[in-house]
């Protein structure tokens, strides 16, 4: 019989078990945790449906339905950074003027922005280490010929949203998780387990489902340490957690993580990458982070 106040396995694993879903029953009942615009999911449905018979009207149409994405969308069209010679007062004005794509792009930024609260969201380095994996993914998608790249670069803005959560809602526990991920070398996963029974993708995995994505955002947010577990997205998973690493190596941001780890084999093999192809993506993301920094300083002040 174990002694008193020794915990067994078993116990120990109750007690985890336990801490896990008092935890997340604790993410769930945040008051404060921002909803997912429903108008911007269904905008995007709108925006990837590719049928034809919706007409650029019917798009703008449906973007008006939400006065906030409006403002926002109509205001960075306007702004300095376009250097347009006349005003765009409607949105199916920006559509024609700045096609599908670019619009597109632009909603899905300026909303994810808002989720990851900027650069206020308690992990010092996690909002350009995010920002940045988005730009290493549309790197390494347009290197690799992936379509969509857009897509895959607003799921990569989002891959470490379970981090926003954990270190804001649990701000005085999650520092010390990421001392102990520096201090003992370990990737911050880890040291989540062990010290919050919990780890940042698990956290995403939950939101996602809870917030409706769609699953080629929901996928690789989820799945983003687990690539090879991606069933309908698994290209677009790949390419999120090959860009967490390119954009690690590189070095900009900080996610939490004192060690590299490796590119899983599955996302090496499903998209078929060489040393080659991994060094244009980086040519690309280097080329893309100088330009990038200055539109996101825009997107941030609007
Ligand atoms: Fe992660
Ligand atoms: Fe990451």
């Amino acid at each position: 019989m174990a002694d008193e106040g020794q915990e067994t396995p078993d116990s120990q694993r109750l007690l985890d078990d336990l801490g896990r879903r008092l935890l997340k029953r604790r993410v769930d009942a945040l008051k404060s945790l921002p909803t997912f615009p429903e108008s911007i999911l269904r905008i995007n449905e709108l925006l990837t449906r590719d049928d034809p018979a919706d007409s650029m009207e019917r798009i703008a149409q449906v973007i008006e339905t939400d006065p906030v994405v409006c403002a926002r969308l109509l205001r960075l069209v306007n702004s300095a950074f376009y250097g347009l010679s006349r005003t765009v007062v409607t949105v199916y004005d920006a559509l024609l003027l700045l096609g599908l794509d670019i619009v597109k792009g632009l909603i899905l930024s300026t909303s994810v922005i808002d989720i990851l609260g900027g650069r206020r969201n308690g992990l010092a380095g996690l909002w350009e280490h995010s920002f940045g994996a988005a730009v290493a993914a549309g790197a390494l998608g347009r290197a690799l010929g992936v379509p969509r790249v857009e897509e895959l670069s607003a799921a990569a803005l989002m891959h470490d949203l379970g981090k926003v959560v954990l270190a804001s809602q649990l701000a005085p526990e999650y520092p010390g998780v990421v001392a102990k991920a520096l201090a003992d070398r370990i990737p911050i996963r880890e040291a989540e387990r062990a010290l919050l029974g919990v780890t940042h993708d698990e956290i995403g995995q939950w939101l996602v489902s809870r917030w409706r994505f769609p699953p080629v955002l929901a996928e690789p947010i989820a799945l983003h340490h687990a690539p090879a577990d991606a069933r309908k997205h698994a290209d677009a998973t790949a390419v999120v957690h090959v860009a967490d690493q390119l954009i690690r190596a590189y070095g900009f941001g900080f996610g939490g993580d004192a060690v590299m780890s490796t590119i899983d084999p599955t996302a090496w093999r499903l998209l078929s990458l060489t040393p080659e192809k991994i060094r244009v993506a980086v040519r690309h993301m280097h080329e893309d982070l100088l330009g990038a920094v200055a539109q996101v300083n825009l997107l941030l002040q609007t």
